[in-house]
């Protein structure tokens, strides 16, 4: 087995369970990728991960003792995933990658069907070790493999094929009470953001009937048609047509209705403010702006334009949130200008808030108090 050894003085995170470990925090880094020990400079023992020497993230540890990773590991995990997961309901996300000791995996899981996207060399190498436990211990009838953008920055050409069993052409999926039936082509590149479920429910207890609410990267509509079974007139807005299709059937469905554009969201975004547009809530959900620290300042410029443009749509008073990775603040209530009042965008964290329920307080740095 591969043998790395950290810098003197670089274990404390390890010790505290975090499972990255960066090339540079390394003094002895082999130069083949594979399964590895890792060692503190004085030589403790610290853990046993996936080393990809040439990656910035070079050592992804699976444990953080020196036992095996052998199958009986991996169904420990996955057993351990889906019992924290009982309760959710048919449709959720069952691992979550790291936050289940499981570096480079997520699996949604639609009922008896699962969508695994493998995320980097190592959860795909070790995939002989881990995939018989994902089936025995799910009892799922199928799994499909999900290509990711991660993957492909990974050097992993993965496409999207049939693990085992056969997926269903459409996956039903019901949230509370709303019905959304996604084309499995939609489904392997987009999935259901599932995780995104509580902010959703969040979302509609806050909305009140009559308000106007602005879904800007609705994907199937999630937050829209809560907003308008709620009673408020809602638009959607994505550039994938095949997610307002579904978006379309749940309304119907649903017996609401809800407007949609397709398009790019800044130039919507952009065309709305020409028109005039006026919305109580405004909700940003853009896909991950920032996948290596490279990305950073294309990021923060389309967060800026994003807010640019939401605070020159919101109603006095109205809210704008982005529920994974954003900020956000209320719109004041006086009367100057929108584009004299528009915050600097924070870091990529946290949800700052929405009228009633602040996660964050106003002014603090995450979430920059307006000038009024
Ligand atoms: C994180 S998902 C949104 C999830 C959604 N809010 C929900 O709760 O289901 C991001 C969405 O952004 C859409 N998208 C990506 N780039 C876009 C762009 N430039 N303009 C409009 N939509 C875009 C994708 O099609 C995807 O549906």
């Amino acid at each position: 087995m591969l043998r790395a050894v950290l810098k003197p003085g670089k274990e404390k995170k390890v010790k505290n369970f975090y499972p990255t470990v960066y090339a540079d925090e390394l003094a002895e880094l082999p130069d083949e990728e594979g399964v590895a020990r890792l060692f503190s400079a004085e030589g403790e023992p610290l853990g046993v991960g996936y080393l990809e020497p040439k990656a910035r993230a070079a050592l992804r540890l699976y444990r953080f003792d020196l036992g095996p990773l052998d199958p009986d590991f991996f169904r420990t995990r996955i057993e351990a995933a889906a019992r924290r997961r009982a309760g959710l309901g048919p449709h959720h996300r069952l691992i979550h990658a790291e936050a289940d000791g499981f570096p480079g995996l997520v699996v949604d899981r639609f009922d008896r069907a699962l969508l695994v996207q493998v995320r980097t060399r190592g959860a795909w190498a070790l995939k002989d070790r881990w995939l018989p436990a994902l089936r025995s211990a799910t009892g799922a009838s199928a799994a499909l493999l999900v290509p990711t953008e991660y993957a492909r920055r990974a050097g992993l050409e993965l496409k999207p094929r049939a693990l085992w069993g056969e997926v269903p052409e459409r996956l039903v999926v019901e949230e509370d009470g709303i019905v959304f039936e996604i084309p499995l082509a939609l489904a392997q590149t987009k999935g259901f953001y599932l995780d995104q479920r509580e902010n959703r429910r969040l979302f509609e207890a806050e909305v009140r009937p009559g308000e106007a609410v602005l879904d800007v990267y609705s994907h199937v509509g999630g937050f829209a048609l809560r907003a308008a079974r709620k009673g408020a007139r809602a638009l959607a807005v994505d550039r994938d047509l095949a997610a307002l299709g579904v978006l379309d059937r749940a309304a119907q469905k649903l017996g609401v209705s809800v407007d949609v554009r397709s398009g790019d969201a800044p130039a919507v975004l952009a065309a709305l403010v020409a028109e005039g547009r006026r919305f109580h809530r405004i909700v940003l959900d853009p896909p991950a702006l920032a996948k290596s620290p490279r990305d950073l300042p294309r990021a923060k410029r389309l967060f800026a334009e994003l807010l640019g443009h939401a605070f020159r749509l919101l109603e006095p008073g109205g809210g704008s949130g982005s529920p994974p990775a954003a900020t956000t603040s209320r719109r004041p209530t006086s009367s100057r200008p929108p584009a004299a009042r528009a915050p600097t965008p924070g870091p990529a964290s946290g949800w700052c808030g929405s009228p009633t329920s602040p996660r964050t307080t106003p002014g603090s740095p995450r979430c920059p108090r307006p000038s009024t």
